[in-house]
């Protein structure tokens, strides 16, 4: 038997117990007769003790272990003279009486320990020996609960969890896909799926009726700390399902989950409509811990000569609370925030309501103390706080106000991680234009069903059509979305018509779903979360890397193993990949 017990389970009700304990050296200390080791493993730490008056040569060996090394100990439990609060078994110890060396480590490039001194890039090179941190290590753990916990609400709702395949067909949607090169067909490629999508509607077709499946997804796309190239979603189709279904359905899901995992009983979900989450909080996925709602005031402010209102298509303030004593410094510090080339605005308004019930602001010259009153009144302002204003093109303003409001919310503290605010955004439009190429993508995929009020429009104004498709978002990120689909092969086509796909492109690339339409498809829809994103919120992290065993970093690289590499010549001709690379 390697062990008796683990490192993280004794207790002062162990006392005098005969017990083998293996696992990692974390610290080894002398002193005096006595040799001090903290043992590890996954469940915790146990102090085994080595006396040199009770057995000598047994000390002499232990004098010689070092940092990871893995050893084995047999021993008494035995009651500590001086107890360690801080850790479960801080209450006892183990007087070693024999001691085997499973095997010996090299010092390790960084401590394992809460607070290590190794940084971002080593961690990730040796990322094994990062993971036996106990910081990262339940980041796993919680991983495990929340999918666990997630398998058990669904089965006990009737869905099946369905494999679909990894080596599919690329399509243009969407992101950049990943592609594999077929050996047995020459020069044809595979792509990995950036979701399952087609496939669990074929399920729905297929009469699975409630699918779920905990899956790897593929996107190449620029990674950012929300962004992984390979991430993993609970996706989800349920059919014979209206929004209002797979709205409840899935906040079911997320409350289960809070309350397994977290303890958190959360009330029901407020609804916004896309349109006003952009309105207030230029948005689709507002951080409703705080409120700091925009308020429209270009009305107010037009014909004072002041250009840049004049000129400007929309003007908005933001109201922080408190903060009419902010300095100089503080106010340029702002600026400066938002005239960055990732925010992008030409300049930040300000308007210091005083304590005294005066109004300062860096429009003095154009405004009196009525007309800096007037747009306090709107914005609710009382003596003491400070009205931030933006201006300039609609939805370009929108979202540097948001970035603003967001900056101002962490300045101010408050977007508390230990708070959660859960929130289904509703009513997206259907499509997006895109100015340069000139034509119009779809919001979420080609597969959403605008509402059936709005079909008619699909003609005269499709920018205008709203898409049975919502987001679940939980304070500002977006941790899942989904829609109800088309189910009708003719709908379906006119869909890929608007989104300039000719007849045989779209028969090419989705026949096999208009095709499997034609066959009795029932109406259906679903949702995918991102699972790494649901993992990081619980955790209060602000990375999705630090709850993945194995991440990439920002380039894509896996640096542990050296991916992604150059392939042997003779593998690539086994690939017909020759052209490409003489190309390069
Ligand atoms: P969507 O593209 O919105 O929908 O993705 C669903 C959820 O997946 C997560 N996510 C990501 N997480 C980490 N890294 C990424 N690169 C990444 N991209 C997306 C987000 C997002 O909300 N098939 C549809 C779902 C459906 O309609 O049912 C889909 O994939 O949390």
């Amino acid at each position: 038997m390697y062990r008796t017990n683990t490192c993280g389970e004794l207790r002062i009700e162990n006392l005098n117990q005969e017990v083998i304990l293996a696992g990692w050296v974390q610290k080894a200390r002398k002193m005096g007769g006595m040799i001090f080791v903290d043992l590890r493993d996954r469940y915790g730490i146990t102090q085994l003790v080595f006396n040199q008056e009770v057995n000598g040569e047994l000390c002499e060996r232990a004098s010689k272990i070092g940092r990871e090394w893995v050893i084995q100990v047999k021993g008494k439990v035995m009651e500590r003279s001086n107890k360690n609060p801080n850790i479960s078994t801080g209450d006892i110890e183990i007087i070693a009486c024999e001691l085997n060396i499973l095997n010996v480590s090299e010092t390790p490039p960084f401590t394992i320990e809460e607070d290590t001194d190794g940084g971002d890039d080593l961690r990730m090179k040796y990322r094994y020996l990062d993971l036996r941190r106990n910081n990262v290590r339940s980041n796993l753990e919680l991983r495990h609960r929340m999918a666990f916990e997630t398998r058990s609400y669904l089965n006990g709702q009737q869905f099946l969890e369905v494999e679909t395949p990894v080596l599919i067909g690329s399509t243009p949607e969407g992101a950049r896909d990943f592609v594999v090169p077929s050996r047995m067909n020459p020069g044809e490629f595979y792509a990995l799926p950036q979701s399952p999508q087609t496939f669990k509607q074929l399920l729905m077709v297929s009469g699975i009726d409630r699918y779920f499946q905990i899956v790897k997804c593929f996107r190449d796309e620029d990674l950012r700390a929300d962004r992984q190239p390979e991430f993993t979603q609970i996706d989800c189709e349920m059919s014979f399902v209206q929004q209002e279904d797979i709205l409840n359905m899935f906040e079911g899901l997320t409350k289960h989950l809070f309350k397994t995992v977290k303890g958190i009983d959360l009330s029901d979900f407020p609804r916004m409509s896309y349109d006003d989450a952009m309105k207030l909080y230029g948005s689709d996925k507002p951080d409703t811990r705080f409120d700091m709602k925009f308020v429209e005031i270009q009305d107010l402010t037009k014909g004072k000569d002041f250009v840049v209102f004049d000129s400007a298509e929309y003007v908005a303030a933001i109201r922080a609370e408190g903060c009419a004593s902010y300095t100089r410094k503080q106010l340029d510090e702002l600026t400066d925030f938002v005239k960055r080339p990732q925010i992008g605005a030409k300049g930040l308004v300000y308007v210091r309501y005083e304590t005294d019930g005066t109004f300062k602001s860096s429009v003095d010259k154009f405004y009196s103390q009525d007309d800096l009153k007037t747009w306090a009144q709107r914005c609710n302002a009382k003596p003491g706080d400070l009205l931030l204003i933006l201006c300039g093109t609609t939805e370009k303003t929108q979202k540097q106000l948001c970035e603003l409001r967001l900056e101002m919310g962490s300045r101010l503290g408050l977007r508390d991680k230990s708070q959660f605010n859960c929130l289904w955004v509703v009513d997206f439009p259907l499509l997006e234009f895109d100015e340069e190429l000139g034509r119009y993508f779809a919001k979420h995929h080609p597969f959403t069903s605008p509402k059936p009020e709005d079909i008619p429009l699909l003609d005269s104004n499709p920018g205008a059509v709203r898409a049975n498709a919502y987001d679940m978002v939980i304070n500002g990120v977006e941790i899942g979305g989904g829609s109800i689909r088309i189910y009708n092969s003719e709908l379906q086509k006119k869909m890929f018509g608007i989104l300039g796909f000719t007849e045989e492109k779209a028969q090419t690339q989705f026949g096999f779903l208009m095709n499997a339409f034609k066959f009795g498809a029932p109406p259906h829809g679903g949702i995918a979360f991102g699972l790494d994103r649901f993992v990081s919120i619980f955790a209060g992290l602000d990375s999705i890397r630090d709850c993945i065993a194995f991440p990439k970093n920002n380039s894509g690289r896996d640096v542990m193993i050296d991916a992604p590499a150059v392939l042997e010549q003779e593998q690539l001709d086994e690939l017909n990949l020759q052209v490409a690379l003489k190309q390069k």
